[in-house]
């Protein structure tokens, strides 16, 4: 089946955001404890954190690590995870049935983060929290000496300030499974006073308000519009959050993406509508704040414990692909998403997964996320796509394979993310550059398979990982490729001067 791209270099759509790449750490299962941090390990460093997990996540330049939750963060107390760990409490996490421990806090956190090479995204408690909890947490944070927070950090061993400049403001407070679950009205209101208090904390922070947990919520995108309705001068970003999981279609789970799109499309039109509404200048930004693939419906009951083994997906190259299909879609709406955190990071639903006291491997998910935080920075391109190869399932008929071009200025290169998502057919593909004037293609790589079930592990932690493919060149600048059926694919051109 045959498919024509042409790339148009004015054709632009937006810069894409380095915080495009960034992820999730949650007190949840084991992706703080026996996750990221393991003292006693052998790779573990003087602060316990694992030096293995640190080196895989520093592969995938990731911009910003939101933390602590994640529904966690509704029942959390920031002040029981801070001064000396003997006299931290041991507490009930009652979001996940879990003991927790207080071992990491936001101190530790804040270093393990300069270690892996990325920032902070902090989250301030809208459940049990009060206005007041959110402000005092920026300013033992950020604020730099002086006052009884600022001193207490200092006290505590951080002179300098962690500096945080971005605040979720609660999480998922739409959700009746959040603690302390708010009406959009209340969570409104709650959300533009503690916005108010933070900001007049730290001025130089920025805001991320609660949007819709899914779009699958009914009270989507009401929720939104009420939210923005009470905190639009205020606050920075809104967040959306959306899982898929396999539900026995593969063609439809493949195609998941269409859902997504649509999200956040309805987000934006949610947003300008209250700009209008407010007769406002600014144009609000999309932080996608919870992305990934999630097998939710396998989520079971377990009894009271430190670090249970909860929502450990493993990720097949099936799920892979479906997961390429998002991160397609968030590049191409760079214009307005200039957040978006894959969840999570580190066991949980995560990219990176570690067995205590033996060693971490990658799942499948790694290796298009590292394609997409590598080379999808510049400006994105919106490509002319002409195909015959469609398919039609839940989003009606509909092109099974799909584009994501980047324009890297500076390093005078192309890339073109293409994802397959017909199983049985490849596409036969010319890529048009001519308006490029003379470019050569530099690399191409295709992460693909038979066996679309295969999963790493770590016994077998190369049954599925990118490989190299040679490029292949032309004298006119169109250049055909075969993408081959249920495959993901990089393709980087020079542009030669
Ligand atoms: O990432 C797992 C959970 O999904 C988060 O805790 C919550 O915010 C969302 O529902």
């Amino acid at each position: 089946m045959k498919t024509k791209v042409t790339i148009v270099k004015d054709f632009t759509k937006g810069k894409v955001d380095d915080k495009l790449f960034s992820s999730f750490i949650e007190h949840l299962g084991r992706a703080v404890y026996t996750g990221i941090y393991e003292p006693g390990h052998s790779t573990s460093d003087e602060q316990g954190f694992r030096k293995d997990v640190i080196e895989l996540v520093k592969d995938l330049r990731v911009g910003l690590v939101r933390y602590p939750g994640g529904n966690f963060l509704s029942g959390y107390n920031w002040k029981d995870g801070i001064g000396p760990r003997e006299s931290r409490p041991v507490r009930l996490d009652r979001a996940w049935h879990t003991i927790e421990t207080n071992q990491i806090g936001i101190d530790e956190f804040a270093d393990w983060a300069k270690k892996a090479g990325t920032e902070v995204m902090a989250a301030v408690n809208m459940g049990t929290g009060t206005i007041q909890d959110a402000a005092d947490m920026v300013e033992y944070c950020n604020y730099p000496s002086g006052t009884a927070w600022s001193d207490l950090r200092i006290k505590n061993g951080h002179k300098e300030p962690h500096k945080i400049k971005y605040w979720c403001v609660g999480n998922e407070m739409d959700g009746p499974w959040q603690i302390c679950h708010l009406d959009a009205v209340d969570y409104g209101k709650k959300a533009r006073e503690a916005i108010k208090l933070m900001k007049w904390t730290d001025e130089s922070i920025q805001t991320i308000v609660c949007g819709s947990a899914s779009s699958s919520m009914p009270t989507y995108p009401e929720w939104d519009r009420i939210v923005l309705e009470h905190t639009y001068d205020l606050a920075d970003f809104i967040s959306i959050h959306r899982y898929f999981e396999n539900k026995g279609d593969d063609d439809d789970f493949l195609a998941s993406f269409y859902d997504m799109e649509q999200f956040i499309k309805t987000s934006c039109a949610t947003c300008d509508y209250v700009k209008a509404l407010k007769r406002s200048k600014k144009e609000m930004m999309l932080s996608f704040d919870e992305w990934n693939i999630w097998y939710q419906s396998k989520l079971e009951p377990h009894p009271w414990m430190t670090e249970p083994r909860i929502l450990e997906d493993h990720y097949s190259l099936l799920d892979a692909l479906a997961f390429s299909g998002m991160a397609i879609t968030l590049l191409n709406h760079a214009d307005r998403v200039k957040v978006a955190c894959l969840a999570q990071l580190v066991n949980v639903i995560a990219p990176v997964f570690t067995e205590p006291g033996k060693g971490a491997y990658k799942q499948s998910i790694y290796f298009p996320f590292r394609d997409v935080s590598l080379y999808g920075r510049g400006t994105v391109l919106t490509p002319i796509v002409r195909t015959e190869n469609k398919l039609t399932q839940a989003y009606g008929e509909v092109p099974a394979v799909i584009f994501s071009t980047i324009y890297n200025e500076e390093n005078e290169e192309v890339t073109v993310f293409a994802l397959n998502t017909n199983k049985n057919e490849s596409s036969e593909t010319q890529i048009d550059l001519s308006s490029f004037g003379k470019t050569q293609m530099i690399m191409r790589t295709e992460l693909s398979g038979k066996d679309l079930g295969a999963k790493n592990s770590l016994e077998n932690p190369d049954a599925i990982k990118t490989v190299e493919i040679s490029p292949v060149q032309s004298d006119n600048n169109i250049y055909d490729v075969n993408l081959n059926a249920a495959s993901w694919n990089v393709l980087r051109f020079k542009i030669c001067k």
